[in-house]
């Protein structure tokens, strides 16, 4: 079996177009593993994790966590709002006191932009980057194509346009580089305040009219105002929003096929979409969290496999 190109896991932008399809072919013996009746296997009974997270998560922290117990790794899990943190201690050192206790492999969730690369430089283990700041999230890209492959058949040759803020989107980012990577036409779709400058050198096209954007796609990924990110206002008001860059049901209707629509969430629902799309048959939301955990589960697998 061959080896994935990297050490760490730090960024789609540091894959190759091998290393992704390597992940989805580990991904998809481990999605029939959870599917089993027993649904995990020894392989990593010798790895210790430690899941460290800095800034809120629900879907990544308990898939990863999930992913580790089904792959019988020992797990720890740390809080920066429960730790030593509060009184002042330093990154390294707070890794560095995790790492002395024999961890091998380490998550982290940032909300520095970085701050995953930082640590690989400076400490002796595996690092997997479960989202730092506005940068990247790249196992929610890995598991976002891997549920595209899966109802689409393949990811190449098809259209996507991620819609929304994509000024303050790790997962906007990381997309980008994996849609590109295997071949799928990419284009953003939100207000003119909430896509980069230069975005366009990435490959990607944009358009600020949401029906032209859904016209062209095979693909709509939702993404969230990212409030928390915003200094200043980028939209007069969320109803604006919504009116302007909302998905509902009246707007699919109206398209001339049946597109495909993800979201990485946390939903708003009524803002960027609305709750009977978000629950719907084109509707994706749900598999995407399942393949999270056999994505995980490949990730963990294969980086950990270079440790031993
Ligand atoms: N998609 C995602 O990263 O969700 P969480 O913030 O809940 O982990």
């Amino acid at each position: 079996m061959s080896d994935l190109s990297v050490n760490h896991l730090l960024g789609i932008k540091y894959l190759n177009k091998k290393d992704i399809g390597l992940i989805f072919e580990t991904a998809d013996h481990f999605k029939e593993v959870i599917n089993r009746s027993i649904k995990k296997v020894p392989t990593l009974r010798d790895i210790t994790i430690a899941n460290i997270f800095f800034e809120n998560s629900t879907r990544t922290r308990l898939s990863f966590e999930l992913a580790e117990k089904r792959l019988s790794a020992d797990v720890i899990n740390f809080s920066s709002s429960q730790s030593s943190v509060k009184k002042g201690e330093t990154l390294i050192d707070t890794v560095n006191n995790i790492l002395s206790m024999k961890v091998d492999m380490v998550v982290m969730r940032h909300p520095n932009p970085g701050a995953g690369i930082f640590l690989a430089k400076h400490v002796k283990a595996a690092i997997i980057n479960a989202g730092d700041g506005a940068h990247e999230h790249p196992t929610q890209a890995l598991l976002d194509s891997y549920s595209i492959r899966e109802r689409l058949g393949d990811v190449a040759g098809k259209n996507v346009v991620i819609v929304g803020d994509i000024l303050h989107s790790r997962v906007a980012l990381s997309n980008i580089f994996a849609l590109k990577l295997q071949g799928a036409q990419v284009k953003v779709c939100g207000p003119k305040t909430l896509i980069p400058k230069h975005i366009e050198s990435l490959g990607v096209t944009v358009e600020t009219n949401l029906k032209k954007a859904l016209e062209w796609c095979d693909v709509a990924n939702m993404l969230r105002v990212q409030n928390e990110r915003m200094e200043v206002s980028y939209f007069p008001t969320a109803r604006e929003y919504t009116q302007q860059f909302g998905v509902n049901r009246e707007i699919l209707d109206g398209l001339n096929k049946e597109i495909v629509i993800m979201h990485p969430g946390p939903i708003n629902r009524g803002v960027e979409i609305t709750s009977d799309v978000a629950d719907s048959s084109q509707s994706i939301i749900l598999n995407q969290v399942e393949n999270g955990v056999a994505i995980r589960m490949a990730v963990i697998y294969l980086l950990a496999s270079k440790i031993k």
